[in-house]
């Protein structure tokens, strides 16, 4: 194969590599990917309906502190000035999130200064400590106390996971922010927006090289794939974004992960929720929350009399599933521990991304572990001439 580097998986980490490895380094790159299309669960399309740009693995909002991936990602699109909020239904009434001091006076019916409000948050927190912490709930309780747990933590969080939150580890959860002013920008970053011409357009801009080519619905385990991309493990170095238990052939155990299920609709309305992002607290209704795409381009000329929201329902992932977030249970860190002695028996094959590396990464995360990827130990591995 005329190759000097195969990259698995066409999402922000791989085409990071691929992008940067083409363009630094004049290499030639082919990148599989299993779909049928780039950009990895950043994807986005237009529904044809209303022509309003839908992320197709649920919403996708970029921020970042890291002047670094700012300005590369800078090279590829410009981003509009959105800023993220988000609210939640409980009870019939609608609350700003994350817990600010909004939500806090409106829960209590209460004029709380900031002093006030966390002086009995932590009342509430202490009544709630226990010798010893066994589950989620008493974890969260621990950390907000009873009321603010039950109103908004412990229905969501037992839709999210379809379990009881006295069933679920507490190390599900490390801490629950709150917030003792009116602040609901969902994000502190330094730099946060969306991208002005979609996701797509975006992505398709970092595969745009003479260098790369983007081989699509190619599986990197399936044996009768046109030319064996498997056969290049060995002469040309991989960059390996999929699931390290996958590669393993799980022999270590399988790791957990959560999953998604998203139902689409288009409604003839002009405004379906007036916001982005409406959260659903309690257990009356089954999905976690609802996306209404038109809302995060109020700068775009869409239809003024239809819309399309995204009901997103959430649950423990199994086989065939798409793994969205890392379970991360402490069975889940001894076998990930065990496969990372494996991949350091792999000295051609470099983990990267969410699913390599058994990790949360937002966008940014995944993209400024590509660029360091790149730099610490890609180029050096080219430079040195170790490869054919
Ligand atoms: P991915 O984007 O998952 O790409 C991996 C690719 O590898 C996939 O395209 C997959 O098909 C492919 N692959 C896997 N196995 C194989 C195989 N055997 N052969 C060939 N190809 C294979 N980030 C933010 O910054 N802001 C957000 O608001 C945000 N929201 C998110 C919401 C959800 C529901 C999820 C799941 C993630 C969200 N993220 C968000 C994170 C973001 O989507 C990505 O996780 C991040 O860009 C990491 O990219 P990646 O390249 O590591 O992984
Ligand atoms: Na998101």
């Amino acid at each position: 194969m005329n190759v000097d580097l195969v990259v698995v998986g066409a999402g922000f980490f791989g085409l990071t590599v691929a992008e940067r490895c083409a363009n630094e380094l004049g290499l030639r790159v082919v990148v599989i990917d299993k779909r049928d299309h780039i950009g990895g669960n950043a994807y986005s399309s237009v529904e044809p309906e209303t022509g309003i740009e839908v992320h197709r693995y649920g919403a996708h909002l970029f921020h970042t502190s890291n002047k670094v991936v700012w300005d590369y990602v800078n090279r590829f699109t410009s981003f509009t000035d959105y800023r993220h909020r988000v609210y939640t239904t409980h009870k019939g009434e609608v609350f700003p999130l994350p817990i600010n001091l909004g939500t806090i006076n409106q829960f209590f019916h209460s004029a709380y200064s900031p002093t006030e409000a966390r002086a009995l948050i932590s009342e509430q927190a202490a009544e709630g400590e226990l010798a010893t912490v066994s589950n989620l709930e008493d974890k969260a309780v621990a950390l907000i106390g009873r009321p603010l747990y039950e109103a908004f933590i412990r229905d969501y969080t037992a839709k999210q996971w379809q379990t009881d939150p006295r069933e679920l580890p507490a190390e599900v959860i490390s801490r629950l922010p709150v917030r003792y002013n009116y602040d609901n920008r969902y994000f502190s970053d330094t730099y946060e927006g969306l991208p002005v011409d979609g996701y797509t357009a975006w992505i398709e801009r970092m595969a745009d090289h003479p260098n790369i080519e983007v081989r699509l619905s190619t599986d990197f385990f399936d044996l009768d794939q046109e030319i064996n991309i498997r056969d290049a493990v060995g002469t040309v170095p991989v960059v390996y974004t999929g699931p390290v238990d996958r590669y393993f052939d799980y022999s270590e155990g399988p790791l957990s992960w959560r999953t998604l299920d998203f139902e689409e609709e288009v409604i003839q309305t002009g405004d379906y929720q007036g916001t982005p992002v409406m959260n659903y607290a309690d257990t009356d209704v089954a999905y976690t929350r609802i996306h209404e795409f038109k809302h995060f381009h109020p700068e775009r000329d869409y239809p003024n009399d239809k819309t399309v929201i995204m009901r997103e329902f959430s649950r423990f992932a199994e086989e065939a599933d798409e793994p969205y977030y890392p379970v991360n249970t402490a069975a889940d860190r001894e076998r990930l521990l065990r496969y990372r002695e494996r991949i350091a028996e792999q000295p051609n094959v470099i983990f990267g991304g969410r699913l390599g590396t058994y990790q949360y990464l937002d966008m940014h995360m995944a993209i400024g572990a590509a660029l360091s990827t790149f730099e610490n130990k890609l180029r050096p591995l080219f430079a040195s001439g170790a490869t054919n």
